[in-house]
């Protein structure tokens, strides 16, 4: 391991006393009241006043008819997967899963939570290339998929980092070829996108909507997630499904395969002390976001973009990108990395090494789902059309697409809410120096 702490580039830095998180839980206390509650009133399980008010704040906040609490992300994107699948091709017997052979298309940057549902109901994920301006599905590439494979009905979206993609766009498309979309808005709930020339919040977007709780995420329960929808039917048949699918009969009677999904009264507790302060977090994130932008001004990077004629973020993680002239040598194996400093250069590698050696956590940009070793047979499609196979042995030019590229020269910050400047600045510092 390279030993920063010595190296003369570093002189003068003192390792942060205790550890810089890149995204941590903010506590304020409210949560325990109404957790507390819980416990005093025994309504410990998975029902309860909690969950009942978290489920009617959030439907007002991202302005649609019904919320169903559950207890991640993960399940909600699996169930309005099923949802939506169900939708489209018919109830399936309870060993199918309800998109078998069929084709869907999922964002490429992501964390894998988005499109393994695919595969657990035995359908066939297909990525979409990245665009540059958002770091998300490009429309182009949609395009290009549905003229390859025109039979496909269903498309999963991201927001990667809190940054909603070219929604408009790409629900224009998802119109055009009679497709149904999932929106995982995991990592964006409080950012916003302009659709028909109305600011509209993302996990209110699709015909099926998602958010997570998750620790990390912008307001948290510890662990959590919710479905979302204008449509009673698919909120209905969501909580049935996420209590086992009981049947109205006075014994345990069952016709649909069941899931053990529902949200704790508890969970729901920690949530509703955290939802007053989601538009806190918001602010204080945007002001890391804009300390990084102008601290990094000077050096051979940028910051995760956004559009901010279609789009205004909720700021969850800051990432920079390096210029491609100022890489230095970086290469990454399946599970381990090597990397050179160059004067004047620098790398993730060495950038996420040094700030961990610091006590600062940063982290590799999400590797993209094309480039998984689990994904790595399925179809991947840019605007140019097949992504796979790119290279010639005979004719030189690259094959790196924009997912890939991104991968490669890009990270993502601390930006734990409670960083101080001050701290921020050593980040900033310790950065710098990194490209000395
Ligand atoms: C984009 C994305 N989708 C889905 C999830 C899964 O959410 P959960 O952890 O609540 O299951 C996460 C993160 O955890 C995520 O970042």
């Amino acid at each position: 391991m390279y030993d920063f702490l010595s190296d003369a580039r570093f002189h003068g830095i003192e390792p942060f006393p205790s550890k810089l998180w890149l995204s941590s839980p903010t506590m304020h206390g409210e949560e325990r009241r109404w957790i507390d509650t819980a416990i005093e009133t025994n309504w410990v399980s998975t029902v309860g006043e909690n969950i009942d008010e978290i489920e009617r704040e959030l439907a007002r906040y991202l302005g649609v008819r019904h919320a169903v609490a559950l207890s991640c992300g993960t399940a909600s994107l699996h169930l309005a997967t099923k949802l939506a699948g169900e939708a489209l091709y018919g109830q399936a017997r309870p060993n199918q899963g309800t998109l078998q052979g069929h084709r869907v298309f999922c964002s490429d940057m992501t964390f894998d939570a988005s499109v393994n549902p695919v595969a657990y109901e035995d359908g066939e994920a297909v990525f979409i290339d990245t665009e540059y301006g958002t770091w998300n599905m490009d429309p182009a590439a949609l395009e290009k998929a549905f003229e390859m494979y025109p039979d496909t009905r269903l498309v999963v979206i991201a927001h990667l980092y809190g940054t909603p993609g070219r929604v408009e766009e790409l629900l224009r498309i998802c119109r055009a070829h009679n497709a149904l979309l999932v929106e995982d808005a995991a990592e964006s709930l409080g950012a916003t996108c302009l659709i028909g020339g109305k600011w509209v919040e993302t996990g209110s977007l699709g015909n099926y909507n998602c958010i997570s709780f998750n620790g990390n995420k912008i307001i948290t329960g510890s662990s959590g997630g919710m479905f979302l929808t204008d449509s009673e039917q698919d909120a209905n048949k969501v909580r049935k499904w996420s209590t086992q699918s009981r049947e109205n009969a006075p014994w345990y009677q069952h016709e649909e395969i069941g899931y053990n999904y529902r949200m704790s009264n508890l969970i729901a507790g920690a949530i509703r002390g955290q939802l007053p302060h989601l538009d806190e977090h918001i602010a204080q994130k945007e002001a890391i976001y804009r300390r990084y932008k102008e601290g990094l001004a000077d050096l051979p990077v940028t910051m995760n973009p956004w559009d901010p004629a279609v789009s205004h973020p909720n700021f969850w993680l800051s990432c920079l990108l390096i210029a491609p002239e100022a890489m230095a040598p970086h290469v990454r194996g399946e599970q381990d990395e090597l990397w050179q400093h160059v004067p004047g250069k620098s790398s993730p590698g060495e950038i996420l090494a040094a700030l961990s050696a610091f006590g600062a956590e940063g982290r590799p940009i999400w590797k993209p789902m094309h480039m998984q070793p689990i994904y790595r047979n399925h179809a991947f499609i840019t605007a140019e059309g097949n992504g796979r196979g790119r290279t010639n042995a005979y004719i030189a030019g690259s094959g790196v697409d924009v997912g890939a590229d991104i991968f490669r020269r890009g990270l993502c910050l601390p930006s734990d809410n409670k960083m101080t400047p001050a701290q921020q600045d050593k980040v900033i510092e310790i950065i710098h120096r990194c490209f000395d």
